[in-house]
């Protein structure tokens, strides 16, 4: 059993074949699936996906980069999801330079950023951290508005060195597609380096397809690819990876399931 912690099955490159690509996964291993919004309509389609399948759960909220325009009625509507069935956790939230460059709209991701922590706070919910190009900035929004239901830095892209800041938080560490990159440094260091019991895995599906399907559209069936790097890096075995990363994605995310095998 393993479990994609964040795949976007909401998406329209693999929306129009839910059935296909969670059967697929199946097959490879893939059982559980946390399906992440990043406006409101991808929340809606997530919250859906997760009443209609077995083992899909959702995440709603808003990327840094789907706040313009935004109303305070769409906002509380699409995070007041949180408490219908499924929905485990706030996210995809956090900052993106990357994309962003303007200063004021860096500020805007910043203000959205520190209100749905707040607000994840108050409905005892963890996060799902997006941060790219924006480290710095991330972490000192999260040391002075510390989630306090955990959560998990998503595709995580720093370095080893600031791990430590990250784990002060109480916060684990996502890792997907490339640590499977050949040129990959830092991820592969980081996955060497990351305790067993604050790892997740996950695809970020459809993008970041693990390597040597890079470039292509990215399903959890995939996840495995990921595995075996880490595993590989680790020097332990693909089963106990999976089984320490699916207990994890539990225990982040308030899952009960049954040890059936
Ligand atoms: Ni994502």
């Amino acid at each position: 059993m393993l479990f994609d912690t964040h795949c976007h099955l909401n998406d329209k490159a693999l929306n129009n074949r839910v059935d296909e690509v969670i059967e697929s996964a199946n097959n490879a291993g893939v059982t559980h699936f946390l399906v992440v919004g990043w406006d409101k309509e991808s929340s809606l389609e997530a919250v859906r996906l997760a009443k209609k399948y077995k083992n899909v759960y959702a995440a709603v909220g808003f990327h840094p980069c789907n706040i313009d325009d935004l109303t305070d009625k769409d906002f509380y509507d699409t995070l007041n999801l949180c408490k219908e069935e499924k929905v485990v956790a706030i996210g995809e939230i956090g900052l993106d330079y990357h994309w962003v460059k303007d200063p004021i709209k860096q500020e805007k991701q910043k203000e959205y950023f520190i209100k749905q922590i707040e607000f994840a706070n108050e409905n005892n919910m963890p996060i799902i951290i997006h941060n790219r190009d924006a480290f710095q900035d991330c972490l000192k929004i999260l040391k002075e508005h510390k989630p306090e239901h955990s959560g998990v830095m998503h595709c995580y892209s720093g370095s080893v060195e600031v791990l430590e800041d990250v784990f002060n938080l109480h916060l684990l560490i996502g890792l997907d597609g490339p640590v499977t990159f050949t040129n990959a440094k830092t991820p592969k260091a980081v996955a060497e380096e990351v305790p067993l019991d604050m790892l997740l895995l996950e695809t970020d599906c459809p993008y970041l397809a693990p390597h040597p399907l890079r470039g292509t559209v990215n399903e959890p069936k995939n996840l495995g690819l990921v595995l075996d790097e880490i595993a590989r890096l680790k020097g332990l075995s693909k089963k106990h990876i999976g089984d320490a990363t699916f207990k994890n994605s539990c225990r982040l995310f308030g899952i009960k399931y049954e040890e059936d095998n």
